[in-house]
């Protein structure tokens, strides 16, 4: 046997000397949940560890995150239900607790790099991320005009990244162009270009108590069942001009991930999403997994797919190791 693999196996140092990919804070994204209220902090049930925050603490929390040696977030807002109408009004309402926490993040920690969300779904009455008519569909264009409403509101108040996570036909390059218009044309967007209607994301619509009133996202979210529609879906939000392409969720999407990466030059990122930290916790909690490696595992193969940029609720437990 001339070919023996398992000579470059045989210690931890050659190990890590042929090792391919490895994970770095630099890789991470840390989504986070802001509430209203003062002093207050609740952890979502099926997220152990997960807290939604009251502005004070969140920006208590993103000390600690920062001195951790993360450098981006992304924030998500918990409404109550009496904030919420047809058209997501409050998403570009001056001073409205969003807008404000960008303010005060940005203001506070100006290195941080800071994600935004555009969609509807945690502002509107009918819990979809697009306007809904009479009859129940998901309007495309009606919508866009409120995407970019809430974008540009988002930009004004210091959003360094947009993250449209709607799904609707040309909102990259409507955001886009409104965004140049207005002057920030250094204002980054990444688009949520291959999301699909997952069953994933479950805990954080409890976070957020977003979950849809009626139907589910599947005229505008992607069939897990396809692969080259995301390559359509990459080729229109790389025209419209977008600075990354994400695949959400990720565990259950490499293929896809790899599949963007062959074949576009800007980042690709990757959404491990709320259901795929919940089921590695669930298993830890009862232990049936190595909650530590199995996050380490699971992450790693997202970056080896080709991920360069992971949205992660485990960046934190990372940081800290
Ligand atoms: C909605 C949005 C969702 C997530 C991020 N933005 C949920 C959905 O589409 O219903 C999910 C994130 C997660 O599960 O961690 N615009």
């Amino acid at each position: 046997m001339l070919r023996r693999p398992r000579r470059n196996r045989q210690s931890a140092a050659i190990r890590s000397m042929v090792e391919e990919t490895t994970l770095s804070v630099n890789d991470f994204i840390y989504p986070m949940f802001v509430m209203e209220g003062n002093n207050l902090t609740s952890e979502v049930k099926s997220m152990p560890n997960i807290f939604r925050y009251s502005l004070d603490k969140l920006l208590e929390e993103i000390t600690v995150v920062q001195d951790l040696g993360i450098c981006s977030i992304a924030l998500f807002p918990l409404l109550s239900e009496d904030k919420k109408d047809k058209y997501a009004t409050e998403s570009h309402r001056q001073g409205s607790l969003y807008l404000e926490s960008i303010y005060q993040i940005k203001n506070k920690f100006p290195e941080i790099a800071l994600m935004t969300d555009v969609a509807m779904d945690p502002y509107s009455s009918d819990g979809h991320d697009g306007y809904v008519d009479e009859k129940g569909n998901i309007l495309n264009d009606e919508t866009l005009q409120i995407l970019g409403n809430m974008a540009l509101a988002q930009a004004r108040a210091g959003a360094d990244i947009i993250g449209p996570s709607d799904m609707m036909d040309g909102r990259v390059g409507y955001l886009r162009e409104m965004l140049d218009d207005e002057g920030f044309t250094n204002v980054s967007i990444m688009a949520y270009t291959a999301k699909y209607a997952s069953a994933f994301y479950g805990p954080f619509r409890d976070a957020l108590d977003s979950a849809p009133k009626f139907g589910d996202k599947k005229t505008y979210q992607m069939n897990p069942a396809n692969s080259r529609e995301a390559l359509i879906e990459a080729e229109l939000d790389y025209a419209e001009g977008a600075d990354f392409l994400m695949v959400k969720p990720a565990l259950a999407y490499l293929d896809i991930i790899k599949s963007l990466n062959d074949n576009f030059n800007i980042p690709i990122a990757a959404y491990n999403v709320s259901g795929e930290y919940a089921m590695v916790k669930a298993a830890a909690q009862n232990g049936w997994l190595d909650g530590t490696r199995t996050m380490i595992e699971s992450l790693t193969s997202i970056k080896r797919a080709g991920a360069k940029v992971i949205l992660t609720y485990f960046a934190k437990e990372f940081a800290s190791l």
